[in-house]
């Protein structure tokens, strides 16, 4: 299939990129490198060992995505191009607002025009809120996001949802991503976010290569194993091959299907801290800080729905999320510049 990968030179549309080309899929990406480089490209390209067709564009041009689909024969779109960062969502929510939701629009007005019917939509376990009880089954009611970023991606799922409904050859697969870490094994992509971190692994492995003086850990007193927070953390190759096995049920399904891509495990923030330390010889010095605003004590997944659906299963554990991560950034200090 000929896939379009809006966002497909961040972090996981890279990821996905090598996994669809590896499964014998042709990709197209279009980005406006808003929080990524074409360095990001090369790297996939040079892993493949094969050309990508890419876009400098921004996916809320409407003039810019019809090129795209003009020029070339799309089958399906997994759509990543979003902002992400949620404090920067609360200081400029029309910024995320116009992004996120404009990008999906825009998107689904060219596959409408170019009879596309395939959707893959990166979403986010934050739409769960806060949760009740753990792990997280899809069938939950979403909660009442904390912030903008959490609502665009909410606020998506029901325009992906009413999208499907009107138009009975659609197929849209909502994925719910937990907490990616982790990158190819051969450490020539992985994340690089802009300015400081604000997540944890790569906070760790910035401390660890010397960036950053020490980790703060946010908050020692939830109810958990011991009192720090609790994510499930799933290596991002995993999470890439998650939307392969998307992209091949969406031929023969129509409808809205909405799917958690987690591990179903719960690690604490002293858990990774320990298990990055053990497993790369390195000392992660640590400070307890009080806890981060709109955090929650745990999020994890139930992870059966995709193993039954899709027939995925994450299959990377906590050590190599914990190598990769830490092979990808001692090999690119500096991320890709
Ligand atoms: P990322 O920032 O690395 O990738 C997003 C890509 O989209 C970037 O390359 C960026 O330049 C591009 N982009 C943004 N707006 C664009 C636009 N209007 N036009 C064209 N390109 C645009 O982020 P990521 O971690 O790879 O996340 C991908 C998707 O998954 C996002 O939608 C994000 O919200 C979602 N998600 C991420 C996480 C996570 O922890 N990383 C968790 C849940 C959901
Ligand atoms: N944490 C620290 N110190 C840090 C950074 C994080 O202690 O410097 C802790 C947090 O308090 C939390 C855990 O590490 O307990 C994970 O935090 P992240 O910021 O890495 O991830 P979140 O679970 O807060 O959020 C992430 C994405 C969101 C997404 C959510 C669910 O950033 O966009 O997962 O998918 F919505």
């Amino acid at each position: 299939m000929k896939v379009l990968l809006a966002g497909g030179a961040g972090y996981i549309g890279s990821h996905t990129c090598v996994e669809l080309i590896e499964a014998g899929h042709s990709v197209i990406i279009a980005d406006n490198y808003s929080n990524s480089c074409p360095v990001a490209i090369e790297r996939v390209e040079e892993i493949t060992g094969t050309k990508i067709p890419h876009y400098e564009a921004d996916v809320c041009d409407p003039e810019a995505v019809e090129r795209i689909f003009s020029e070339n024969e799309i089958d399906a779109v997994i759509h990543f191009a979003g902002l992400k960062a949620v404090g920067e969502s609360c200081e400029k929510p029309v910024m995320y607002y116009r992004n996120n939701i404009d990008s999906t629009l825009t998107l689904l007005e060219a596959m409408k025009r170019h009879n596309v019917n395939r959707f893959i939509f990166s979403s986010s376990a934050t739409v769960y809120g806060t949760p009740k009880t753990v792990p997280l089954v899809e069938t939950m009611p979403t909660g009442t996001p904390t912030n903008p970023y959490g609502w665009t991606k909410l606020m998506m799922e029901q325009i992906l949802s009413d999208t499907a409904k009107a138009n009975p050859e659609m197929s849209i697969v909502i994925l719910r991503y937990f907490n990616p870490i982790g990158a190819h094994k051969s450490g020539r992509i992985g994340e690089d976010p802009n300015g400081i971190p604000n997540n944890l692994m790569p906070y760790i492995t910035q401390v660890a290569a010397g960036r950053l003086p020490q980790l703060g850990v946010f908050g020692d007193d939830y109810p958990t194993h011991d009192g720090t927070g609790v994510r499930d953390y799933i290596h991002v190759v995993d999470l890439a091959k998650g939307h392969v096995k998307a992209i091949d049920y969406s031929s023969d399904h129509t409808g809205t299907e909405i799917v958690n891509l987690g591990t179903g495990t719960g690690y604490s923030v002293l858990d990774i801290v320990k298990a990055f330390e053990r497993v790369n010889h390195i000392t992660i010095p640590y400070v307890i800080k009080p806890r981060r605003a709109g955090d929650i004590a745990e999020c994890y997944a139930n992870a059966e729905k995709a193993e039954k659906v899709l027939g995925w299963k994450a299959e990377l554990g906590l050590d190599e999320m914990c190598y990769d991560s830490w092979n990808w950034q001692s090999h690119n200090v500096n991320g890709y510049k």
